[in-house]
């Protein structure tokens, strides 16, 4: 009776989880990969499709990322997720006018690495943790976006863009609560490139000690 009552469960949550999610989402259910591998195998991606992440896949990127170990359960942070095409031509616009050597790299569509979706990640101008869980919550965002097919990039090089008096009205769209810094860009998209071989890790940098 137990048992049958356990499979009951089962049943009735698989039918609610592959119930709600539209086809894009139904497509990963299954495939994720071990967290393991999916670690091992994630690598920063610089080129990207043009088109924008599925707004499901995205929302269960950003739970993922406020699923993160914070000091305190404080929640220092704050997360915007951009896929509008007048944001990203229009903060890629003051990019190049303020260095226009970028838009000669090859293939260049816009300074987040041609990314059609990108993540700003904000904290507290003065916090001891903000910085921290924010690179936590980081990571788990592209790990799970990772999990889903879907590339990512860190990109610290927009910060003084978005921080500049031209991109004003770009950073004041983002809604970032008083007295938050932007910490970091973050592409997404899905990969129209190869996927890069690993970058070599100094693995004498973490040992034992006895
Ligand atoms: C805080 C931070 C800022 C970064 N800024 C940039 C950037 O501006 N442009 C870029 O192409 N990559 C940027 N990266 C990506 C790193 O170059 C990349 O993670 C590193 O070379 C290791 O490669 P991997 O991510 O493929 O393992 C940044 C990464 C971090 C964590």
């Amino acid at each position: 009776m137990k048992r049958f009552f356990k499979f009951g469960v089962a049943i009735v949550a698989l039918l609610v989880v592959v119930g709600c999610c539209s086809e894009c989402a139904k497509e990963c259910v299954g495939k994720e990969q071990t967290v393991i591998e999916n670690i091992l195998t994630r690598r920063s991606i610089r080129d990207y499709k043009a088109e924008p992440v599925c707004r499901e896949q995205m929302a269960k990127v950003i739970e993922c990322g406020l699923y993160a170990p914070n000091a305190m359960n404080k929640q220092t942070w704050a997360v915007r997720v951009v896929d509008a095409p007048d944001f990203i031509e229009g903060v890629t616009a003051i990019a190049v006018e303020q260095m226009p050597r970028i838009a000669e790299q090859e293939g260049f569509r816009n300074i987040f690495r041609n990314a059609p979706t990108v993540a700003f990640i904000a904290c507290p101008e003065e916090s001891y943790s903000g910085e921290y869980d924010c690179g936590l919550l980081s990571e788990n965002m592209m790990l799970a976006a990772w999990s889903m097919g879907i590339g990512s990039c860190c990109l610290g090089s927009v910060v003084p863009v978005m921080n500049s008096e031209a991109a004003k009205p770009y950073l004041e769209r983002l809604q970032l609560p008083e007295g938050y810094k932007l910490l970091v860009g973050i592409a997404f998209g899905y990969p129209a490139q190869e996927i890069p071989a690993p970058t070599p890790r100094d693995m004498s940098k973490g040992f034992y000690v006895e």
